[in-house]
């Protein structure tokens, strides 16, 4: 069969770092790799799901209310005005809801312009729907917006520009300054942007998300995406959404119905509870990541790293070895694996310096082999039984690979 299978499949290979996640399957490791919670969803969502299953919510389903639901919260949170009717796509979570769109927007040749580092996925339904990704670097240690690499990066060929606000995986908040620079990009290349907002409740520091669409003059050029999974701790549920005007809505939900027919119609229910939570459940949901952050930041301080970027959102901690570690981020974390029993993930899967649109230098791929990315959507007992594992190690004086 193999000679059987498409271009497509052929280039979609599992990635090296599958293979630290045996290694940390063997040892037994501490997870703080994956992008998931593992501690319960809120019950009234869990029972609302159960409710609906006995209800006999159990066929093909498009549930109107959360198309509803969102215009309203689009309108109160960033004064958007969304038609619940024609405007918005219900997709299985914000990765179908992302690929729905590109494959709405992109033809073969159109470039896209992505900020690196970035999350994995974008590239992946940029390329199958045959545009040409171009990564704009944001400048460690703080991740900043060059603007004038930014505006280098868009040419007569570019549809659309990804941004991921908070992102994954630096937990940057874009800045109503760095936002109205791609605003004034869109505008001066006549581009669209797909904005991925699966953070959007979870900042940190006061600091509000500032939903590009909500920026003068851009929400006709804007498909939002975003999804239940990460409020509401139900990343397998797969409900999310596109937002965007009518044609391109109708179009993504054209798309939506040839891959998927539709999302799973309990979950869809279950959405409607979620999304009608009272604004004490993100105030808390806000509280207890930032808290979950800062012991984060305290518990790789008290190794030998030296933050230079707190996340601003999101739940990733992306942190650079110390100057003194001789590893690369892969040899790092199969150490950590193996000698203290924790496992998170090596940040160059995030980077793609080769597609760069300024060719990397030397310096620059070494730098993206020196992060390691830390999940702290993790529950206190996880948390904890890490820093003990950690704080095991360095009493042990370390083991001798990891001393920096
Ligand atoms: C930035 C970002 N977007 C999207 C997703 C996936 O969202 P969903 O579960 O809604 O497909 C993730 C998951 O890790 C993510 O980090």
């Amino acid at each position: 069969m193999e000679e059987k299978l498409s271009s497509v499949a052929k280039k979609f290979t599992p990635s090296p770092i599958q293979e630290l996640s045996h290694l940390a399957q063997r040892c037994n490791a501490i997870n703080l790799a994956e992008g998931f919670p593992d501690f319960p969803a809120p019950p009234c969502i869990k029972e609302a799901a159960v409710s609906a299953i006995n209800s006999d919510f159990n066929q093909y389903r498009h549930v109107q209310g959360i198309c509803d639901h969102l215009a309203l919260i689009m309108k109160r949170m960033h004064g958007l005005n969304v038609d619940p009717l024609t405007d918005i796509a219900i997709c299985c979570g914000q990765t179908e809801a992302f690929a729905a769109s590109i494959f709405s927007v992109i033809d073969r040749g159109d470039e896209v312009v992505l900020f690196d580092p970035c999350y994995e996925t974008y590239e992946g339904s940029i390329t199958m729907a045959g545009g040409i990704p171009v990564y704009v670097a944001l400048d460690p240690p703080q991740w900043t917006l060059d603007p004038d690499k930014l505006m280098r990066s868009f040419t007569s060929r570019t549809k659309a520009i990804v941004l991921n606000s908070p992102h994954n995986p630096t937990g940057k908040v874009f800045s109503r300054g760095e936002l109205e620079v791609i605003a004034e990009g869109c505008r001066r290349w006549d581009c669209l942007a797909i904005t991925d907002e699966v953070y959007e409740y979870i900042t940190f520091d006061n600091l509000k998300h500032i939903s590009f669409a909500s920026l003068p003059g851009m929400q006709k050029r804007t498909i939002i995406t975003s999804s239940l999974s990460k409020t509401f701790s139900v990343t397998g549920w797969r409900i999310g959404w596109a937002i965007a005007p009518a044609s391109a809505a109708s179009a993504i939900r054209n798309i939506h119905v040839k891959i998927t027919d539709s999302a799973p119609a309990p979950f869809q229910e279950a959405a409607l509870t979620a999304l009608r939570s009272p604004s004490k459940y993100f105030e808390k949901l806000r509280r207890e990541y930032q808290l979950k952050r800062d012991f984060s930041v305290k518990l790789l301080t008290s190794v030998g790293f030296q933050i230079q970027f707190k996340p601003q959102g999101s739940f990733f901690l992306f942190a650079e070895l110390p100057g003194t570690c001789l590893l690369s981020d892969v040899e790092y974390v199969k150490e950590l694996i193996k000698q203290a029993g924790v496992v998170v993930v090596p940040g160059r899967g995030f980077f793609h310096g080769e597609s760069s649109l300024d060719q990397p230098s030397e310096e620059s791929r070494n730098y993206q082999k020196k992060y390691i990315r830390v999940a702290f959507c993790k529950s206190d007992a996880t948390l904890t039984a890490a820093a003990q594992k950690f704080g095991e190690l360095m009493n042990a004086g370390g083991c001798p690979k990891l001393q920096y």
